[in-house]
């Protein structure tokens, strides 16, 4: 088995992946703002179909598991080695943009291009996975494709409802999955001997310091609660200030305790994305209020004190109006930090490729935090225009793409060699 050098990976093709980006984005909700591609709507159907037949043209065997997560395999030279494993998402956030999860998609099958055009094969097998619905969806859950390789979506995830009638459970079945088959979407950690996903950086530093490329060190952990206040309605006009029982003051006040929490608290941030108010006629007081807030950190102590600050000011809030308070737990996860060896890898690769890098934490959450509890994992980065994301002015130059794809591509041959170099100990005796 020789162990010449590592190769260097040569520039991916920029022409390939415009067409790749512009064709995918066509792909989306005319109705809505940006390029909105939700996971149970068909315009995101349409596009798998197509990015199943992306992933068999650049010469992956392409399957959908039982949460249909798109899963294109490339056999390795070693038959008995564990595989490595990169890739992303394409559903968007409501008015999301072109390159959010997109990248690490459509990225990986360029690498995958870029690999095969230069003769440079892997002893591992290599798969390519475009995750299912790794956005927040209806019900409240995010990362439902890859909690599931992870065995982490349980029966009240698949119970939990969209407030209209329909479960997760309902949606996944809708869509041609098969929720009672989620024990088979289960991969085992033997399976698999690294999980490396390239992503946008969705904030302002890459670009400000001029750098084409991050290796990520850790990803937030995030708590996401719906809060419910339930007051009563009442005639807006006669019912006097002291005889309300209105429940949207109550959420309105909640709203900024949570803003006031992070600010506070200092090492993490919080968001209330969404607010509903029923009935939400301007002469009727308020008789119900939901909130949707999420908290992310990279220290658990800190998310938890700010789930217990939310109970808090939701209770006192709805309290002093007479008004009832329910603090629902819609999903929890930990900060992940990515593999030490993983992330030398990555900068080895970034360096052999002569491309200046820093270390980043991603206070955006990724499909690789449930990947990292199957594998080792690492993520690459690459700039965003403006630092903006999840907005219709999302954009990264198909260069910068190029560039990120490259880098992601240079990343897999290196922990390639590095476990090639592990199963027989040579020159450098590196280990994985
Ligand atoms: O919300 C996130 O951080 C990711 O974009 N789903
Ligand atoms: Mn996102
Ligand atoms: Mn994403």
């Amino acid at each position: 088995m020789s162990h010449g050098p590592v190769p260097a990976v040569p520039a991916c093709s920029v022409e390939r992946l415009r067409a790749d980006f512009d064709r995918l984005a066509e792909f989306h909700d005319p109705e809505r703002p940006g390029w909105t591609r939700g996971a149970f709507s068909p315009f995101y159907a349409a596009s798998r179909d197509w990015m199943a037949s992306r992933m068999s043209a650049a010469g992956l065997t392409v399957r959908r598991d039982a949460v249909d997560n798109l899963i294109g395999t490339l056999p390795g030279a070693r038959t008995d080695a564990p595989a490595l494993v990169t890739g992303s998402h394409t559903d968007t956030v409501e008015g999301g943009g072109r390159f959010d999860g997109i990248i690490g998609v459509l990225g990986a099958l360029e690498a995958v291009r870029t690999l095969a055009d230069a003769g440079i094969a892997l002893e591992h097998e290599l798969r390519v996975v475009d995750f299912f619905n790794e956005e927040p969806n209806q019900f409240g859950l995010s990362c439902v494709g890859s909690r599931a390789l992870v065995g982490e979506v349980t029966r009240k995830h698949l119970d939990l409802d969209d407030g209209a009638g329909e479960t997760l459970r309902d949606a996944l079945a809708r869509v041609g999955g098969s929720p009672d088959d989620l024990p088979e979407a289960r991969w085992s950690g033997d399976d698999v001997a690294a999980f490396l996903e390239l992503h946008i950086e969705q904030g302002p530093v890459l670009e400000h310091e001029g750098l084409p490329v991050a290796v990520v060190s850790a990803i937030a952990g995030i708590d996401r609660y719906r809060v419910e206040f339930t007051g009563r309605p009442d005639h807006a006009g006669a019912t006097p200030m002291d005889y309300r029982y209105d429940a949207s003051c109550a959420a309105a006040e909640t709203v900024l305790a949570v803003e006031r929490l992070a600010a506070d608290e200092g090492t993490g941030v919080a968001t209330t994305g969404r607010i509903e108010i029923e009935p939400g006629a301007p002469n009727v007081v308020p008789g119900r209020a939901r909130l949707w807030v999420e908290f992310r950190s990279g220290e658990r102590e800190w998310l938890d004190d700010c789930g217990r600050g939310l109970h808090e000011a939701a209770r006192a809030a709805a309290e002093r109006r007479g008004v009832q308070a329910d603090v629902h737990s819609l999903s929890a996860s930990d900060p992940v930090a990515a593999d030490t060896r993983i992330r030398e890898l990555l900068e080895r690769g970034n360096t052999r490729l002569g491309l200046p890098h820093r270390t980043m934490f991603s206070g955006a959450g990724h499909d690789a935090a449930h990947m990292a509890r199957l594998a080792p994992m690492g993520m690459l980065f690459v700039p965003s225009h403006g630092g903006r994301s999840h907005c219709p002015e999302e954009w990264t130059d198909l260069e910068q793409v190029a560039t990120g794809a490259r880098a992601l591509a240079q990343g897999l041959v290196e922990v390639d060699r590095a476990r090639r170099r592990d199963a027989a100990p040579g020159e450098d005796g590196t280990v994985l």
